[in-house]
């Protein structure tokens, strides 16, 4: 396979650039004050904000600025996110809120995209329910946005654009990244796995792997242009390569992007446990770049739950697993998602978990109740445990946690910690930012320090955060 059979082609590429020019030119009018200005939300993970950077990027090209504010914007887009019913329910709310913004200005363009409109039953209660929504599309037509604004304001018709799943990589896009600091590489899209919870793979399609080529290239223009960190993102990067005409894995992509001088960090998430190998920790361990932190996610300690997630290991393969990443790096941080909860687990299965987050002593969780999503497996299966009880576990759990991951800090005063700092807090006029195992540390110093790595010595933990004096 040639390169450009898994990309879109110059032609599409070239036909959206005609739409980019003509919408330019409509919204000069259009807009309510002068430059048009878009609104753009993202909601839910990393993959989807990177999606957001790319909309922006062709809204910019487009000729708008952005705002935060609904009354100003003159196009709002909402990205949205299908992981749980609750973060489906916030997107619906706000949706309806923009009936009343719609209403203050007729003119204002309304388009809904993201994971959740790759559902049919969704997209079909926008197009009933909130008739005031303009442009809906689902995730993998987000280079065709020109077309679909163009479409919008020059039919006055309503566009509905979903499905379309290709081969093809959208490779060649305009990116508007948020900060000038931290970056986000996809390196694959889509997801194979099916556990028996979870919608992505419904909403995502398949896994589709970017050239290792173009990816080394972006990483090494970010480095050039300065940032400090990078993510690859993935919603399996382990499984990197998969398709490719070269033999590439994960650990031989890693392994060439830190082949890149420069002063930075490598990350990436998320790394699937049943695809995770010796190589990868060994490339992490040698590697110049590669934070020694991994985000690699267990959902339970149970290796019946585990087997009903369809998660494809157990509890015995994954501690194996850290055992292995541990002896390696003494200095690893662990990070893990779990879910609460899951359609058949008993309260001594949850105990399990328990057991296992103690045992791993992981810096931080991303903790989750089992949500039901139509479609998948699990939504089918008996579910006896009350929400009630789920919600107890679930505090149980974040009690352990914090007693784990306050520890965890304690052990860590008066160490020197190499931090990037992102921002200033401003409820404490502290600089924040994070050491290469992702716990934050909060210190005095100087503005012009923001972007920048220093040497941090930790002179207090509070909780979860880290507290110290910059010494160099
Ligand atoms: N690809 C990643 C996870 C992406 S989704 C991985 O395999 O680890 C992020 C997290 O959301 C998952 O790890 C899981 O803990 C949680 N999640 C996914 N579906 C869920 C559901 N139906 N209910 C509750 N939590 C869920
Ligand atoms: Fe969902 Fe599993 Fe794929 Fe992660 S690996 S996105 S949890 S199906
Ligand atoms: Fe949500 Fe889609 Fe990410 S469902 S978690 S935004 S891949």
């Amino acid at each position: 396979m040639k390169d450009k059979e898994i990309t879109v082609t110059a032609d599409e590429l070239q036909k959206q650039k005609l739409y980019t020019a003509d919408v330019a030119a409509i919204m000069q009018v259009r807009a309510m004050h002068g430059t048009p200005k878009a609104l753009v939300r993202t909601y839910g993970c990393q993959q989807n904000v990177a999606d957001g950077e790319r909309m922006k990027g062709m809204l910019s090209e487009m000729g708008f600025e952005f705002t935060e504010y609904e009354d100003e914007a003159d196009f709002i887009l909402f990205n949205t996110c299908a992981i749980r019913e609750h973060a489906e329910d916030r997107v619906f709310g706000n949706i309806g809120a923009l009936k009343n913004v719609k209403r203050r200005n007729p003119s204002l363009l309304i388009a809904v995209c993201g994971c959740m409109m790759e559902q049919e039953r969704v997209a079909e209660r926008i197009k009933v329910s909130f008739p005031f929504v303009n442009i809906v599309f689902g995730t993998h037509v987000i280079h065709r946005l020109p077309e679909m604004m163009y479409t919008a304001v020059t039919d006055s018709k309503r566009v509905f654009l979903r499905g379309h799943e290709s081969k093809e990589i959208i490779e060649g896009l305009p990116v508007r990244r948020d900060g000038n600091t931290r970056a986000w590489v996809t390196v694959m899209y889509g997801c194979d796995n099916f556990c028996s919870y979870c919608i992505v793979p419904y909403v995502r399609g398949r896994e589709k792997s970017r050239h290792p080529d173009a990816i080394v290239a972006e990483c090494r223009e970010l480095i050039e242009q300065g940032y400090k960190e990078i993510t690859l993102l993935g919603q399996n990067v382990n499984s990197y390569g998969k398709g490719l005409p070269e033999k590439v894995n994960f650990s031989e992509l890693l392994r060439r992007i830190d082949a890149i001088d420069g002063d930075y960090r490598l990350r990436f998430m998320t790394s699937h446990p049943k695809d995770a190998t010796h190589e990868l920790f060994d490339t992490i361990a040698e590697s110049r770049h590669i934070c020694h932190y991994i985000h690699l996610p267990c959902q339970s300690g149970s290796s019946r739950v585990l087997k009903a997630m369809n998660r494809h290991y157990d509890r015995e393969k994954y501690l194996d697993l850290i055992r292995y990443a541990k002896e390696k790096m003494p200095d690893l941080s662990l990070t893990s998602d779990i879910i609460v909860g899951f359609p058949g687990e008993t309260y001594e299965e949850f105990c399990e978990t328990l057991s296992l987050i103690r045992e791993m002593e992981f810096t931080s969780l991303f903790t989750f109740i089992f949500s039901p999503r139509p479609g998948t497996r699990a939504a089918e299966m008996e579910d006896p445990v009350t929400y009630k009880e789920k919600t107890q576990w679930f505090s149980e759990l974040l009690k352990t946690q914090e007693e784990i991951a306050a520890k965890r800090c304690a052990s860590m005063v008066g160490s020197t910690e190499r931090v990037l700092i992102e921002e200033r807090n401003e409820k404490n006029g502290l600089l924040s930012g994070r050491t290469a195992s992702s716990i934050i540390v909060e210190f005095p110093g100087e503005d012009e320090w923001i972007g920048e790595f220093k040497n941090v010595k930790v002179t207090e933990a509070r909780n979860w955060i880290l507290r110290g004096e910059c010494v160099d």
